[in-house]
């Protein structure tokens, strides 16, 4: 019976990682920043990841998409569309990264390079992944710059990272992203460094980008109210493990960990309900 089920095909499925493992070699011998992982993210869902800081959520999916530091290595599975990520060459990953997989990184302040005008750095992506000139690649870059609600102006392409807001900046990076019409976005603490308004904005669009546009998101956070917000499952992470794992609904209204009683605690009342 097992293997009939397992012989059904989830024609939905878009990510399935398998007995993930992640590694450090530091000064101090081997580390495992990441035991054992199991996930799967579906067609035009939203998975949140939530966990204190060092839980190895950023590592779980730098893992995954071929972004780990010299010093790191990882074993398992991660099967996007039939195509094991994790046994792929650099050169395979990097066709996926940015292209089939957007991947929005933890600081957008830091994230933008400094000198390069934010229309160029739009551009970039698409000239690099879909082989369009630069002209095409800045009309595509000025049709996204709508879906992140930024104006379509010629001022903002000539600008450069230091001229723009936070928030500005987190839409610019979530653009990029979007260059290559993306099937997944990993978006790492998109929302950590904004005031609360800017931060409703940006989960607004993350929102648009899941049900309107039908891309799967995986967003991460230390902050449950964010993936209260956002996610359809939700899987908490503590000490590189998964602790507790299900419907959104399900582990924040009946938590089976303590560690997740303990993060629903850290709930301000008047955010609630
Ligand atoms: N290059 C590295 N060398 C050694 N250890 C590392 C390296 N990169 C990450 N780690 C360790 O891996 C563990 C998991 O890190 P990770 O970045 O996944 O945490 P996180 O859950 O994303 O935390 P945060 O919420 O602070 O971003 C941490 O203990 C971290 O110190
Ligand atoms: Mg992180």
């Amino acid at each position: 019976m097992q293997s009939i089920q397992k012989n059904i095909k989830n024609s939905d499925l878009l990510l399935e990682v398998n007995n993930l493992n992640v590694f450090f070699d530091t000064a101090d011998g081997k580390i495992q920043a990441v035991k054992d992982v199991n996930l799967f993210i579906n067609k035009g869902e939203c998975l949140g990841i939530v966990g204190e800081s060092g839980s190895g959520k950023t590592q779980t999916f730098f893992s995954i998409t071929g972004l780990l530091s010299s010093n790191g290595y990882c074993n398992g599975s991660a099967i996007f569309k039939d195509f094991d990520l994790i046994s792929a060459s650099e050169d395979k990953k990097r066709e996926y990264l940015g292209k089939s997989i957007g991947f929005i990184f933890q600081d957008p302040m830091t994230s933008l390079t400094p000198h390069m005008k934010i229309g160029e750095q739009l551009s970039e992506i698409a000239t690099f992944h879909d082989n369009l000139s630069k002209s095409e690649a800045l009309k595509r870059a000025l049709n996204v710059l709508d879906i992140v609600k930024l104006p379509k102006s010629r001022n903002l392409i000539n600008s450069y990272p230091h001229e723009l807001s936070g928030g500005m900046k987190q839409r610019i990076m979530i653009a990029i992203s979007l260059m290559c019409s993306p099937e997944l976005i990993i978006a790492d603490e998109p929302t950590t460094a904004l005031d609360v308004t800017t931060q409703s904005e940006i989960l607004n669009i993350f929102n648009d980008l899941q049900k309107g546009m039908g891309i799967s998101i995986v967003l991460i956070s230390h902050n449950i109210g964010v993936i209260a917000e956002t996610s359809d499952r939700v899987m908490v992470m503590k000490g590189g493990k998964v602790v507790e794992k299900g419907s959104t609904f399900d582990v924040l209204t009946s938590p089976k960990d303590e560690y997740t009683k303990h993060l629903l605690s850290c709930i301000p009342p008047w955010l609630e309900g």
